[in-house]
């Protein structure tokens, strides 16, 4: 076995120790309470970086939460590769679902469990590992680095493109590296050249001037959580398609051969709907699931509130409901533009016996990139030295928003090189990362930079 596998196998105990100790940082970058945990989350990391012999540290104030970025520019003449991560998690509530407490990282089975073990602490620290072990075997990393870890992506990272752009230069990159993806199975390890992009909206809706005796008043005055409801009903017609006038007008269609690839790919649709506990596949006639959850479009209420939700029965009409709408959009859809459209189609729909206002919460671009880049041939080739099952190549249906950024502001290729999995409960109570894909992915990366010296 050659030095650096060596070194890697040998030190899986720190590794894990080290992602522990970040997990237990509560991150949240939604939650203002937690706006000095994020700055010594950014601190802690930056520390890590230091350590491992990161040159050029440093944890950068912006607008929001910091980012940190450090770089490694010692291999002259070779390829220099960004490797974006985040270190922001999602809220972890609903607390009482969690088995053990989402910052206090715990190991079951081979998985550690915390909130961003894998969406994207992790995920980060396969970098972090990897770059370690170069740096002690052979004293140097086969490639230039810079690192940009940032603490948005979770609210849509606003402040990052102002980063980017006024350090555009020093940013200069020959590829992007970014591990914040799934893999298609345990052994099934996948790169992923699509991701779909994001527009994330708010409807409130006003009836009567206050809540109302549903008896003295009800029949006789428009009921906004039946309006509210009505008006989601009515956002999808009957095979599962958008009502939105000219939602689908940018949608690009999916080629023969492009459906006919999905077909080939190793996509285990039954383990998809047991790890989401759906008993029946769902969604738009006339294309797969695969085809439904990655390349095609959808609308979904992600909350929804109105009158009274506490215990037992209470008799009111109530005065407001709101419901939180998000719709996952594909290329070459725009979030600008179809905002407008959504919120007049929405007023449209809405009786003039109520109000109706709606809210842009935020957006991002779709992405895709060409899945036959020699950069990504250099992240197959470093996938198969590592996992038995050849790479699959695959799109994606989460968001990133800063991809598609990175094609404006570099216009590079893009390497999505991740390890999660469909039961890694992603943004839900006991998210885990099986060490398998931590240590697995660890190695991945670190031959990832070995293959993109070659590229
Ligand atoms: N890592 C995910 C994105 C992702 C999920 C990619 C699954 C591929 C498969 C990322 O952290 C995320 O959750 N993004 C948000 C973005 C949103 C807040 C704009 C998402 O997709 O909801
Ligand atoms: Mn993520
Ligand atoms: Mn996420």
């Amino acid at each position: 076995m050659d030095a650096l596998s060596q070194y890697l196998d040998q030190n899986q105990d720190r590794f894990l120790e080290r992602l522990q100790s970040v997990l237990r940082i509560p991150s949240v970058s939604a939650q203002e309470k937690h706006r000095e945990d994020m700055r010594r989350c950014a601190e802690t990391i930056a520390e890590r970086l230091r350590e491992i012999g990161m040159t050029r540290v440093e944890v950068v104030a912006t607008g929001g939460h910091p980012v940190v970025y450090a770089e490694w520019l010692g291999a002259p003449g070779k390829p220099t590769a960004l490797v974006y991560g985040h270190y922001d998690v999602q809220p972890p509530e609903p607390l009482e679902l969690w088995k053990t407490p989402p910052f206090e990282p715990t190991v079951r089975d081979g998985k550690v469990f915390a909130r961003g073990a894998v969406d994207d602490k992790g995920q980060v620290f396969m970098h972090v590992n990897a770059i370690e072990a170069h740096l002690k075997v052979a004293g140097a990393l086969p490639i230039n680095l810079k690192l940009v870890i940032e603490g948005e992506e979770e609210v849509g990272s606003s402040s990052l493109e102002r980063f980017l752009t006024d350090r555009r230069r020093e940013l200069d990159a020959d590829v992007i590296v970014v591990s914040d993806t799934d893999m298609l199975g345990p052994d099934q390890p996948a790169l992923t050249y699509g991701l779909r992009g994001m527009l994330y909206t708010q409807i409130d809706v006003q009836g009567p001037r206050q809540d109302l005796h549903s008896g003295h008043w009800g029949g006789a005055v428009a009921n906004p959580a039946n309006v509210l409801s009505a008006i989601i009903a009515a956002l999808k017609d009957g095979d599962g398609r958008i009502t939105v006038p000219g939602f689908y007008d940018r949608v690009r269609a999916l080629s023969a051969r492009e459906r006919e690839e999905f077909r080939e790919t190793p996509f285990d649709e039954r383990g998809f709907l047991e790890a989401a506990g759906a008993p029946e596949p769902f969604g738009e006639r006339g294309f797969t699931t695969l085809e439904r959850a990655t390349a095609r479009p959808t609308l979904d209420v992600n909350g929804m509130w109105s009158g009274y939700i506490g215990e037992g029965a209470k008799t009111v009409l109530p005065a407001l409901a709101h419901a939180k709408v998000s719709m996952r959009l594909v290329p070459d859809q725009d979030p600008e533009e179809l905002f407008p459209r959504f919120e007049a189609y929405v007023k449209k729909l809405a009786p003039r016996t109520v109000t109706v206002s709606v809210t842009n919460h935020h957006g991002a671009t779709p992405f895709l990139t060409d899945p036959h880049h020699p950069m990504i041939e250099a992240a197959r080739r470093a996938l198969a030295r590592v996992w038995t099952k050849k790479p699959a190549l695959i799109r994606e249906g989460g968001s990133i928003p800063v991809m598609s950024t990175f094609q404006r502001t570099h216009g590079v290729p893009c390497i999505l090189m991740g390890f999660g999995l469909d039961d890694d409960q992603v943004h839900a109570p006991n998210e885990k990362f099986s060490l398998s894909s931590y240590f697995g992915g660890t190695k991945s990366v670190a031959f990832l930079y070995e293959e993109l010296a070659k590229a």
